[in-house]
């Protein structure tokens, strides 16, 4: 019912909204006055945690995006080796576990068949596992060994959206906490990077406020057949998820790749006025990954792509070379993905609006996937 959607006229456009709310509430009681950790409920004790060398995080569809950002911050803060895999391919193909492995299963629903086959799986071999899920007392977290919830609140339309920003913020946490209780590179970086997060909320606030002209580019391009999406360090998954989201959503032919990759095949495929999305990585953290990726969106301009540009406030340089300029606000690197994957959320569901679709029930999709 219009009850129901708050005042909207889709669940979707409810959850996106909500997001800058799940995202606080994912943090809340969870950072301290003086910026250390509490995850209490993460039921494994600091000296396992201590033993772990090696993550494995395991998931599916827009949890595995997730998943895929998660191992930068993992690897990055904690210097333990990190590995992300489909659910589903998982287990087939005899992954090496033992006690010391920590695995993490990111699950909206807590019931996806997939994900919880591979847990099983895992604990078969003595591994512990962290489930990051939404659900309270559903199949995943039930059968792991710890939980960390989300706290989104319900999600209802099919295509995830706030589950997703709180899932990156849960796996900040994991990552953030693992440095924490061992100790590694805990420092400055560290220390403003909590501040950051606990600032996040309004930054994904901002984001929304500004997402007009996106609304208006998605509705132009309602006819066209495909959308590529390129990124870069975490901005290769948010490539990722926004090419399914429009694919979920809009029925469209969309890839993502990451964008060094473009001239090892995708180049191929530019043409004269082919939309194509790119997600464009501070030019203060890893300057070098910001300038390689502005060549490429110079090259793939010079042949014909129609850009869209996704880049922090106050990076200049993209400019002469957008078509179409989004601007989100100044995050930490590994933080970006929670602002960057807002305008594709908006982009995604206007364009499906646009195309008569129904956005909250995609044709063939289920919220969760309860076979395998
Ligand atoms: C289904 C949904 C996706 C979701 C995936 C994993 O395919 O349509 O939106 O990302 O399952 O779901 P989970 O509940 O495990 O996060």
């Amino acid at each position: 019912s219009a009850a129901e959607k708050g005042g909207y006229d889709y669940f979707m456009l409810k959850e996106i909204a909500e997001q800058p709310k799940a995202v606080a509430d994912t943090l809340l009681g969870r950072i301290d006055a003086v910026g250390s950790l509490t995850l209490d409920e993460v039921r494994i004790s600091a000296a396992e945690l201590r033993e772990v060398d090696k993550v494995v995080i395991v998931a599916c569809g827009t949890a595995f995006h997730a998943g895929m950002i998660a191992k930068y911050a993992i690897e990055h803060w904690t210097r333990i080796p990190c590995e992300v895999e489909l659910a589903s391919e998982f287990r087939y193909r005899d992954p090496i576990l033992g006690p010391r492995s920590l695995v993490i299963a990111i699950s909206q629903s807590g019931e996806t068949m997939d994900t919880l086959m591979a847990l099983r799986h895992a604990r078969e071999q003595g591994s512990k596992v962290l489930a990051i899920c939404n659900t309270n007392g559903s199949t995943i977290p039930r059968e792991s060994d710890a939980v960390l919830y989300t706290h989104a609140g319900p999600e209802v339309a099919v295509a995830s959206t706030k589950a997703f920003l709180t899932q990156l913020v849960a796996c900040y946490l994991v990552a953030l906490y693992l440095g924490q209780v061992r100790g590694t590179k805990w420092g400055d970086e560290i220390s403003a990077v909590i501040r950051d997060l606990s600032h996040i909320s309004g930054e994904v606030e901002r984001v929304l406020e500004t997402m007009e002209p996106v609304r208006e580019l998605a509705r132009s391009l309602a006819d066209k057949n495909t959308v590529l999406f390129l990124g870069r360090h975490v901005g290769y998954p948010v490539a990722l998820e926004g090419a399914l989201k429009l694919k979920e959503l809009a029925y469209m032919h969309a890839e993502g790749f990451a964008a060094g990759e473009l001239k090892h095949g995708p180049i191929a495929l530019i043409e004269e006025d082919l939309p194509v999305v790119v997600v464009v990585p501070s030019p203060r953290g890893r300057s070098v990954i910001h300038d390689k990726i502005v060549s490429n969106i110079q090259e793939i301009r010079a042949r014909g792509a129609r850009t869209i540009v996704i880049a922090e406030e106050g990076d200049e340089a993209v400019v002469p070379y957008a078509d179409h300029l989004i601007r989100i606000p100044a995050t930490p690197t590994l933080l970006q993905p929670l602002v960057a994957t807002v305008p594709l959320q908006v982009f995604a569901c206007e364009l499906a609006t646009a195309r008569g679709n129904e956005v909250d029930q995609p044709r063939n999709l289920a919220k969760s996937v309860t076979v395998e």
